[in-house]
C-alpha cells in the first residue's frame, strides 16, 4: 500500500523484537486483544521477510476467512453493476477464491500470467519512494492482515481486501496495469519530494478513486471505491469534477472519510491520454511549472 502516514496504524520494533501495530483508539479492533496480537504476528511476518524469499504462511483463521466470504459475496453484485468493464472481465480473469482469504503468493500466480505484476509483503506503511518505484518493476507492496470480523464491511485502514480486490484486479487489466507500471516509472524520474507527493495525489484521485462515464453511464475504476462496500454504494452521489493535474495533484484530502470530490473521465480514452501522459512525462520541471500554475490560479 502506498499513501500517508496517518491511513496506517504505526508499526515498531522493540530492542528484544517484539513487533507491535499501534491501532488508534476508535479502530474497530482497539479493545479486543486476540486481534491485536494477531496484527502483531502478521507484521513481523512481513517485517522477517526477505526479498526474493517465498511470501511467508500467514495461516488464516476462521474469522478471517469468513470476513473474506462475506466481502467477497457483497462486492461481486456492486462490481458488475458499477465498475468498468476492464474491471469486471478480470473478476473472471483472475478468479479469486471467494470461500478463503488468498496467500499473496497465490495472488502473484494468479495475476502475473497476465500482466506481470507480483505481491510482496508489507509490515504497514511502506515509504512513497519505496511502494511507487517497485511498480516500475511491477511489484506490489501488500498489507495482508483483514480487517476486524465486527465490522466485515468496514476498514479504517487498506487491508489485504483493499490490496488484492481493489488494486489486485486493476494490476489485472491492460490499462491499470500500465498506469500503475508507469508511476514507477515516474518516480524514479523524480528526485524531489513535493513532486512525489504531487504524482502521489494524481495516482489518489485515479487509480484510487477515479470515475469515468462507459456506456452512458459513471463507472468507477479507483481500486479505494471497488474495495469498499460503502464508498461504491455513495461515489454517484459525490461531487464530480472533470479530470485536472493541477487540481488533482494539489488538493487537500482527508484520507479518513469519503472523498466528497471525484474527478471523472468522459472514457477510458481521456484516462489514458491524461493520466497516462502526464505518468509518462511528468518530470520535476514540469510539476513544479503545475505547482506554480496552481498558486498563481
Ligand atoms: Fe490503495
Amino acid at each position: 500500500m502506498f499513501e500517508e502516514g496517518q491511513l496506517y496504524s504505526p508499526v515498531t520494533e522493540s530492542e528484544d523484537g517484539q513487533v507491535t501495530v499501534h491501532l488508534s483508539a476508535d479502530h474497530p479492533g482497539f479493545a479486543d486483544e486476540a486481534y491485536r496480537k494477531r496484527r502483531n504476528d502478521i507484521a513481523q511476518l512481513a517485517l522477517r521477510w526477505e526479498p526474493g524469499t517465498p511470501v511467508p504462511d500467514v495461516g488464516y483463521n476462521d474469522d478471517e476467512h469468513r470476513v473474506w466470504q462475506t466481502v467477497s459475496r457483497e462486492l461481486r453484485p456492486k462490481h458488475e453493476k458499477l465498475a468498468i468493464r476492464e474491471y469486471v472481465e478480470a473478476l473472471d480473469a483472475v478468479g479469486l477464491p471467494t470461500e478463503y482469504v488468498p496467500s499473496l503468493d497465490e495472488v502473484s500466480e494468479r495475476i502475473e500470467p497476465l500482466t506481470g505484476f507480483r505481491y510482496v509483503p508489507a509490515p504497514g506503511l511502506v515509504p512513497l519512494r519505496q511502494f511507487y518505484g517497485s511498480l516500475s518493476d511491477k511489484i506490489f507492496h501488500s498489507t495482508q492482515y483483514v480487517r476486524h470480523p465486527d465490522q466485515p464491511l468496514y476498514t479504517p485502514e487498506p487491508d489485504i481486501v483493499h490490496e488484492v480486490i481493489g488494486h489486485g484486479h486493476l494490476l489485472a487489466t491492460p490499462t491499470f496495469s500500465e498506469l500503475h507500471r508507469l508511476t514507477g516509472e515516474a518516480t524514479h524520474r523524480l528526485k524531489d519530494e513535493d513532486n512525489l507527493r504531487f504524482l502521489s495525489k494524481v495516482f489518489w484521485f485515479s487509480v484510487e478513486f477515479g470515475v469515468v462515464m462507459e456506456d452512458s453511464e459513471l463507472k468507477a475504476y479507483g481500486a479505494g471505491i471497488l474495495s469498499s462496500y460503502g464508498e461504491i454504494d455513495e461515489f454517484r452521489d459525490m461531487e464530480l469534477r472533470p479530470l485536472n493535474l493541477v487540481e488533482m495533484g494539489t488538493a487537500d484530502y482527508d484520507i479518513t472519510h469519503y472523498q466528497p470530490v471525484l474527478y471523472r473521465a468522459e472514457s477510458l480514452d481521456e484516462v489514458r491520454e491524461v493520466v497516462g501522459g502526464f505518468l509518462k512525462t511528468c518530470t520535476d520541471d514540469s510539476i513544479e511549472e503545475m505547482r506554480r500554475e496552481h498558486v498563481l490560479a
